[in-house]
């Protein structure tokens, strides 16, 4: 079968089979690229039509008590200048950035056990009590059900924790042994399960990641059914075991994005930062292969230089205002506008 027909069957019949993946993601060409982010716009300009959502960002905290090996801010990193906001200075965040029209603030942070959920419910009513209109996501990392549950119940609407990688072997040479995919994958169904919007992702081009197992991360989407999808290209970072590894490409992260939006059509699907970091226009590019979401900076300029989790991470010197006036330009210079909306899945 030609590649594009498999992309038409893609968007036709939303599964093709293991090796039908493999022979995709092994011997597409830019052109059958092209063919497929232009399939991809179409479909996201006939659900979402030319508006983009952001998110503002809020990296509350850079502790962490894992240590996956490809992360920054992973425990047994000892160059990493260790913070964390307050109540109070998270608030100021989300005051900024309904200012500048952000109606999502995601709340990102390491495994940082100093925060427990009595924190994060208060945090969670307060941000709500200011501005009822929000959507709050969380992105905390493995948690309980009944923490999860409660954070829910105290107003929270979205969750996003990448799966990483849909195979265990895999799983098991990106994370030390205390980690489990099976664990990672209880935790997002519990999510659905909630009420959550949801959702998965990966990192293009980790370290010994196949077709095979981007076929695998594929099929995993197509079966979790979430409403976000992040997927962006793996950055070593200098003081992590895997500082000698190569990065992730820009082509193949677009494509994927492109496959993502094709199969999964209604997705919110972020153009990352990362992507934004391995090419000056990658978020434009991300748009353009499928996008729809992007996910600006807000935490404060102080602490941004500390939140890295992959070397020669972009904006991290520039203020929110800054972050904001620069998105829109890039947006709007595509044909497409920044919208103040909570931007909800589209059903
Ligand atoms: N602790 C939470 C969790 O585990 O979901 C949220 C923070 S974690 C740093 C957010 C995401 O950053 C991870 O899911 C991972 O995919 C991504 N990430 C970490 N290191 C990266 C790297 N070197 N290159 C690209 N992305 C990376
Ligand atoms: Fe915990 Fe990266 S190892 S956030």
């Amino acid at each position: 079968m030609k590649l594009r027909e498999l992309i038409d069957k893609l968007e036709l019949e939303e599964v093709l089979r293991k090796n039908e993946w493999i022979t995709l993601l092994e011997e597409y060409t830019e052109e059958d690229a092209g063919y497929a982010a232009k399939k991809a716009r179409l479909i996201a300009d006939k659900i979402y039509g030319k508006e983009i959502y952001i998110r503002g960002l809020i990296e509350f905290t850079n502790y962490c008590k894992n240590d996956c090996y490809y992360c920054g801010i992973r425990r047994s990193n000892q160059n990493v200048d260790r913070y964390r906001l307050t109540r109070e200075q998270i608030l100021e965040c989300c005051d900024k950035g309904w200012e500048l029209g952000y109606r999502t603030f995601v709340l990102q942070g390491g495994e940082d056990g100093f925060y427990n959920d009595a924190w994060f419910e208060e945090t969670i009513v307060r941000i709500k009590e200011a501005y009822p209109e929000c959507a709050i996501t969380l992105s905390l990392g493995e948690r309980s059900r009944e923490s999860y549950q409660r954070l829910f119940d105290a107003g929270a609407d979205r969750y996003l924790l990448r799966h990483e990688t849909a195979n265990e072997l895999h799983y098991g040479k990106l994370h030390p042994e205390e980690l489990h995919l099976k664990n990672r994958k209880e935790c997002l169904w519990n999510l659905r399960e909630i009420g959550y919007q949801v959702g998965c992702g990966f990192m293009v081009g980790s370290p010994y990641q196949t077709s095979a197992e981007l076929a695998e991360d594929m099929e995993f989407i197509h079966q979790l059914k979430p409403h976000m999808v992040g997927i962006g290209p793996f950055i070593p970072q200098a003081d992590t075991p895997f500082a000698k590894e190569a990065q992730g490409t820009l082509s193949m992260t677009l494509f994927l994005v492109s496959l993502i939006r094709i199969m999964e059509k209604n997705v919110l699907l972020p153009a990352t930062t990362a992507l934004g970091t391995i090419d000056p226009k990658g978020r434009e590019l991300g748009i353009l292969a499928g996008a729809n979401v992007i996910m600006p900076n807000l935490s404060p300029v102080s602490v941004r230089e500390k939140y890295k989790l992959y070397d020669n991470k972009i904006c991290t010197g520039e203020e929110a205002a800054e972050c904001r006036a620069c998105i829109d330009r890039r947006i709007t210079s595509i044909g497409y506008n920044i919208v103040s909306k909570r931007g909800d899945y589209k059903v």
